[in-house]
């Protein structure tokens, strides 16, 4: 079966695909598409995000199609930078842009107030009907940037029970704990059995 996945970040596809890889299924991007298009990602929730890209890339292909949103919740801004965490420091934002304004708001913020979580939406889509899988993961964030793994706010995002932050830890060891690992594990136990099913 060949899955649709509504992405150009090839981060999230590595990740995706060492998930799924023991499944029958072959991963295209919006890469293999001939036609390239821009999904303005104006829900509210990273579920509305998730499903506006899903549709946009399921209308497209034609083929069943897998997207996800994703992104950090601080409950001490409020949840920020949430939805926003692609373009906190506003659309021309970089990772490392992004992180410093993180570390900006949360200057004054101590102890439990530097709580934060990632969470993952993912939404299938097919001519079957629509799924959603959620993944969530708790942890710190750092004063100061550690290790040099991963992407966008991996080296602040500090995991107390495994002593390491986010971008400290091998693909695997982030993917067996991460928002978007959980959540994909969620989709690949469904997976399994739909593909039993068609
Ligand atoms: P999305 O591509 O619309 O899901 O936006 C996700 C944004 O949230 C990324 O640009 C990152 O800033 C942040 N994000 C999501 N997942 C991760 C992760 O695993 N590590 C670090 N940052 C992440």
């Amino acid at each position: 079966m060949k899955i649709m996945v509504a992405t150009g970040n090839k981060h999230k596809l590595e990740e995706i695909q060492q998930i799924l890889d023991d499944l029958p299924v072959k991963l295209l991007t919006i890469n293999d598409l001939p036609q390239q298009i821009e999904v303005e990602e104006t829900g509210l929730t990273f579920q509305e995000n998730a499903r506006l890209k899903a549709d946009a890339y399921f209308q497209l292909s034609g083929l069943p199609t897998l997207a996800d949103d994703s992104g950090l919740e601080v409950p001490a801004l409020n949840n920020e930078p949430g939805v926003r965490s692609a373009r906190y420091a506003g659309q021309a934002a970089d990772y490392l842009k992004n992180n410093l304004l993180l570390l900006e708001r949360m200057k004054e913020l101590k102890g439990k107030d530097r709580k934060a979580y990632f969470r993952c939406v993912v939404c299938f889509k097919t001519d079957q009907g629509e799924w959603f899988f959620e993944g969530k993961t708790e942890g710190i964030i750092l004063e100061d940037s550690r290790g040099n793994g991963g992407f966008g706010y991996d080296p602040l995002f500090y995991l107390p029970e495994m002593g390491k932050t986010y971008a400290e830890l091998s693909p695997e060891e982030k993917n067996k704990i991460s928002h978007r690992g959980l959540a994909l594990e969620k989709f690949r136990d469904f997976l399994e059995k739909y593909l039993e099913k068609i």
